[in-house]
């Protein structure tokens, strides 16, 4: 199996993921220096669910980032379009509901989520857009979207510190410890090329969610972004991707008006 490209053509994905689905947790800790367990304990912070709520987690994996809810007694639907990553959380648990799914086509009805998470899973979706427009059709009006990514460390000399990092040792200290090394040189890549946390944040409003505000982890090495579903619905229909180039130009002007959104 090769590296997925950059263009992100869906079944070469969904087979990068089947191939490391194995040992994924195990070199995601040690690629992370263990930042991961913190990473995960703030954006379960950031959903802020509650006992007899239904969280979606999308692009959920072998489940490492829904068992918080499970453990906490909250319905947690962990989704995902690997089935070797879903079999791999099934067998590890088993009382998590795990549902085969594409993200840009979501097989649930609209607004049947009290809150859409998706953890280090929408920089691989081939259409993040159309991901962020299907999370707010399935999430109830007033419902939490929170999205936690790789992004762009904020202080330039750490930000080049950390691209040598990316660029040169991810792939090295891979070939050691993962199965398909491959796929970090494609994980390396991929954050490079995600935009940068106005541009995500920017992405979220165009989508139709509302209140979209951000937090830096490890110095914007992660970040950590939440968004309200408006309560009067998905303006534009939720689904439509074509009302996106008029909340972008809305987006802009907002970003515009608001130097920093990093509330959180
Ligand atoms: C890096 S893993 C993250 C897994 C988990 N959320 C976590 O935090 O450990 C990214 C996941 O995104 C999934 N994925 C990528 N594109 C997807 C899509 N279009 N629909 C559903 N899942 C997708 C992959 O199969 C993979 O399991």
């Amino acid at each position: 199996m090769s590296r997925a490209s950059l263009e992100k053509r869906p079944e070469e994905v969904q087979a990068m993921f089947d191939d490391v689905a194995p040992r994924y947790d195990v070199v995601n800790d040690i690629l992370s220096v263990g930042q991961t367990r913190r990473w995960r304990k703030i954006v379960v912070d950031a959903v802020d669910a509650e006992p007899g709520q239904r969280v979606l987690d999308l692009a959920a994996g072998t489940g490492t980032s829904s068992e918080p809810y499970a453990d906490a007694g909250i319905q947690v639907v962990a989704c995902d379009f690997s089935l070797g990553m879903l079999q791999v959380g099934k067998r590890r648990r088993p009382d998590i509901d795990f549902v085969a799914g594409d993200a840009t086509n979501l097989p649930f009805e609209d607004n049947s989520f009290d809150a859409t998470t998706i953890s280090f899973g929408l920089r691989n979706v081939t259409d993040p857009q159309k991901a962020l427009a299907e999370m707010l059709r399935v999430t109830k009006p007033g419902g939490k979207l929170v999205v936690a990514e790789f992004s762009h460390p904020t202080f330039a000399p750490w930000r080049t510190v950390y691209t040598e990092y990316l660029m040169r040792a991810l792939p090295a200290i891979a070939t050691k410890v993962a199965s398909n090394p491959t796929a970090y040189v494609y994980l390396a890549e991929s954050i490079r090329a995600w935009p940068n946390q106005d541009g995500l944040a920017a992405w979220i409003d165009a989508a139709g969610w509302e209140q979209c505000r951000y937090r830096n982890l490890s110095g914007g090495i992660v970040a950590v972004h939440r968004a309200l579903k408006p309560l009067g619905g998905a303006p534009g229909g939720g689904a439509e991707t074509d009302a996106a180039p008029e909340h972008a130009a809305q987006a802009s002007a907002y970003l515009r008006h608001h130097a920093s959104r990093r509330v959180l």
